[in-house]
């Protein structure tokens, strides 16, 4: 039962967590710099998930605190209804000119399942506008995650996600996934076979009749499922499917955004451009929760045309454009250019993924992925007990001063993108130690 003990851990109810595996073990982390944690007890981990694939520029980077420190003693909160502060303004003007062409317009929100429940929702307001009210079906994709909201676990395609939640968003279908091992199996970057899976948009369109679908969305990679890579000329394929039958494309780079493949988004990696780009995590560097939709100017365009008082989308949160996370995404966008952070994240792109390919022989692996700085590998599960190896890697390696993300059987890999190449290696030495322990 939960008590007054400050030291208890029985009230907090963790998310994604089996809470009583943890308290059997808990592992506390009270501080970090860099690439690095300490624990409770004081040894230092390397953190080799980027927190949850948010700190891309390292834990505590000095500018982003003093930019939070600065702007808490200033400017704590401002309505975001009917009133604006002039930080978020410019945050958004900031974010559209590096964004891909056209995609001019940001809307704010404070994590990355808000940002897809807001695209999904611009994406159905927007045909309505326009007279296509019948266009209301969302198309997602099996094994994507979009996070946790309604909208997202139904367009969601991770089953044990849905599962516990049997009232979803009617109307919903999904693309199948792109992963085939006998296909792809250890491919390095992106896989030759898949790009006509795309395709299946059009068997959805036969199916339900295009003048139904609203949109598609998918991560241009999808991170949460372990890392599956499009498929040379996929997204490519995808865009074009989409335009031919009228339906906006929403990239969800809540992962992929900020430099985790190279660049802005994966979109100007890929040379591929949505409708929509939901984005978090990287934005602010974790600091601070925030998220933000990226939109084509012209929808927002087509928004603008009724009466000059009303409110032309009724949606919004109390902590749209917070102050202090907008300060904290200034601070991570000029690190981004300062330190040439994407630049050095591509510059250890190959060494990544020769390390990563490297753990083959290490344990009974059944595929190993990367991109970028993206990389998983599938272990070959306990019979009987799944999850049982995946959450045994999590403990060897933290045993071995290392944090890792597993989930099920696949362990997904995301170094800081201001990891140093010795500290690469040292990562890649624990986490082998930790495959090797494996029983
Ligand atoms: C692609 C994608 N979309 C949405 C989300 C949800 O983000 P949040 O946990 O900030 O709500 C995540 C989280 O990992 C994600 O990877």
């Amino acid at each position: 039962m939960a008590g007054n003990d400050p030291q208890a851990l029985d009230a907090l109810w963790m998310p994604f967590t089996a809470n009583r595996w943890f308290r059997a073990t808990p592992r506390l982390i009270t501080e970090a710099a860099g690439v690095r944690y300490r624990d409770a007890d004081g040894r230092e981990l390397l953190d080799f998930a980027s927190g949850l694939w948010c700190v891309n520029a390292g834990h505590c980077h000095p500018r982003i605190v003093e930019a939070i420190r600065e702007q808490a003693g200033k400017l704590d909160y401002a309505m975001s209804f009917q009133l604006g502060h002039p930080e978020a303004f410019r945050l958004a003007e900031r974010l559209a000119a590096k964004a891909p062409d056209g995609l001019e317009r940001v809307f704010f929100c404070n994590s990355g399942s808000e940002a897809v429940d807001t695209a999904l929702k611009i994406a159905l307001a927007w045909h309505r506008q326009r007279g296509h009210a019948g266009r209301t079906r969302l198309v997602g994709r099996v094994r994507g995650y979009h996070g946790v909201g309604f909208g997202g676990i139904s367009v969601g395609g991770i089953g044990n996600n849905r599962r516990q939640y049997p009232v979803q968003l009617p109307g919903t279908d999904h693309l199948p996934h792109t992963h085939a091992t006998a296909q792809m199996g250890f491919s390095r970057g992106q896989p030759e076979w898949g790009a006509h899976l795309a395709d299946a948009l059009d068997d959805l369109v036969a199916l339900h009749g295009a003048e139904s679908i609203a949109a598609v969305i998918v991560e241009p990679v999808a991170g949460s499922a372990g890392v599956l890579v499009p498929p040379v000329g996929y997204l490519e394929r995808l865009r074009e499917r989409c335009t031919a039958h009228g339906i906006l494309l929403i990239f969800d780079e809540v992962i992929t955004g900020f430099g985790r493949i190279g660049h802005l988004f994966g979109a100007q990696r890929f040379g591929v451009v949505p409708d929509l780009i939901c984005c978090a995590k990287g934005l602010t560097n974790g600091a601070v929760p925030m998220g933000a939709v990226l939109v084509r100017d012209d929808l927002f365009e087509d928004f603008m045309a009724g009466p000059e008082l009303a409110i032309e989308l009724a949606h919004g949160y109390t902590y749209s454009g917070h102050p202090l996370a907008t300060a904290a995404a200034h601070a991570t966008l000029d690190v981004y250019d300062d330190e040439g952070l994407f630049e050095h994240a591509r510059s250890l792109e190959q060494q990544f993924e020769d390390r990563l390919h490297g753990l083959k022989q290490r344990a009974a692996i059944s595929d190993i992925r990367n991109i970028g700085l993206m990389g998983a590998l599938d272990l070959e599960p306990v019979p009987g007990e799944p999850s049982r190896r995946g959450i045994t890697l999590f403990e060897n390696a933290f045993a071995e001063g290392l944090v890792v993300r597993t989930a099920g059987d696949t362990l997904a890999l995301c170094p800081p993108l201001v990891t140093r190449p010795d500290e690469l290696d040292m990562m890649f030495d624990r986490l082998e130690r930790a495959l090797v322990a494996l029983p």
